[in-house]
């Protein structure tokens, strides 16, 4: 169609907003990666340090991930076809549903295609209008998306904050359905939920219980089974979400618990029902990875390893880190212009450190978020934490 000139373009206003998020220093470009996802990776044509991926263990390149996916594509093609509903299952899926779950030891699993998809179609779907949903007030997008669309009422309690929620837990025992939900470590500030209190609550008030642990897959509990592992809280929890996108290497999100709740979210839960699951490739990736987690347990030694080393210099050097007790570590900033030349000077200087700002975290809490994996060597730590030093001088905020 001709576009003739004059005719007004009805997203004309979209200019202006793009315009403001310039003006603020909140406009993001996302940097180019050429090459494989690695601790040393090609972004925007050069070669740098890589602290800001989600590739706790190096999975994304791992040969056994690598030739599982491989070998998913030869015997079974490169797409799944269609909505599990429609099209049928494939055998793969509910072989990693399986692996999941007694990974997980639960009685049952169900993958999603993200976490993201994971967390909103079960939110959604498990609560509904005239029920209430109690959220930590750092719980992630996809959760706070999830409990929008459930049409629950939803009440936000401050961050970590136990007495508030059993207050509001005193509040809402009318309620037909209630869900206590949290992060089980917190993807922006890297601190760990207090689980055993507000599962404890939880219980004690007869509310749902439900936890994200897509950073903490891979992380913590034994051979990164989660918070629930590491807190031993086995059969106490009634949802756990998990990503397979993150540690896991590849791409998707899960939810494990009891055998009806998977056969619930397969009737309900809307990406489940209308979005095409993963290709084969994926699935069998993930299921690789499962195995990775159990047979190389050295991968988190590692990762724990330069987490606390990274950790401990940073304080040395005298940066705020917040809260963190993960391998996500901040650099709290504040000012969001601010925060973007650091990452600008981190990158002239050969390290990839993205800066994290509104909406992705409050407007005067702009960040550099770092996180190490298992993969950086101690050689390429040090060059970090002299870049970092050089840099956090020159903008004084050591
Ligand atoms: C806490 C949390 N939950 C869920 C997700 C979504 O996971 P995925 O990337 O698999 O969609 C993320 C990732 O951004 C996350 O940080």
């Amino acid at each position: 169609m001709n576009r003739g000139a004059g005719v007004a373009n009805p997203l004309g206003y979209l200019d202006a907003t793009l315009a403001q998020l310039h003006a603020e220093g909140l406009y993001r470009t996302p940097r180019e990666l050429t090459g494989e996802q690695q601790a040393r990776a090609r972004f925007d044509g050069r070669e740098v340090i890589n602290l800001s991926s989600n590739n706790y263990l190096g999975l994304t390149t791992h040969p056994k991930l690598h030739e599982a996916a491989m070998e998913a594509i030869r015997s079974l093609g490169v797409g799944s076809g269609s909505v599990r509903t429609i099209a049928g299952t494939m055998e793969l899926h509910v072989r990693l549903e399986r692996r999941i779950a007694e990974f997980k030891k639960t009685e049952a699993a169900v993958v999603f295609q993200s976490g993201f998809a994971a967390n909103a179609g079960t939110v959604s779907s498990v609560l509904g209008r005239g029920d209430v949903i109690l959220s930590d007030e750092l719980n992630h997008a996809s959760i706070i998306d999830g409990a929008r669309l459930s049409r629950a009422e939803i009440r936000i309690f401050p961050h970590r904050d136990l007495a508030a929620l059993e207050r509001l837990l005193d509040e809402t025992r009318e309620y037909p359905h209630r869900l206590v939900i949290t992060d089980g470590v917190f993807s922006m500030d890297g601190d760990i939920a207090p689980l055993p209190g507000i599962v404890a609550l939880a219980r004690a008030h007869g509310a749902i219980m439900m936890v994200d642990d897509a950073h903490a897959s891979g992380v913590l509990g034994k051979a990164g089974r989660g918070t629930v592992d590491h807190f031993g809280l086995h059969g106490q929890m009634d949802i756990q979400v998990g990503t397979l996108s993150k540690a896991i290497g590849a791409l998707g999100g899960y939810v494990a618990g009891r055998q009806h709740l998977r056969d619930y979210l397969i009737q309900r839960s809307r990406p489940f029902l209308f979005s095409t699951s993963h290709p084969p490739a994926v699935a069998a990736a993930c299921l690789a990875a499962v195995d990775v987690l159990e047979q190389e347990p050295e991968r988190i030694d590692r990762l724990w390893d330069n987490t606390r080393y990274f950790k401990s210099a940073l304080a040395r050097l005298g940066f705020d880190t917040g809260v963190s007790e993960t391998p996500i570590t901040p650099i709290i900033v504040r000012d969001s212009a601010k925060a973007g030349q650091m990452s600008d000077r981190l990158y002239a200087l050969g390290i990839f450190a993205q800066a994290v700002v509104y909406p992705t975290v409050a407007i005067d809490k702009a960040r550099i978020r770092t996180i190490v994996t298992s993969e950086h060597t101690r050689d390429q730590l040090d060059r970090c934490l002299a870049a970092l030093e050089t840099v956090g001088r020159e903008l004084r905020l050591i």
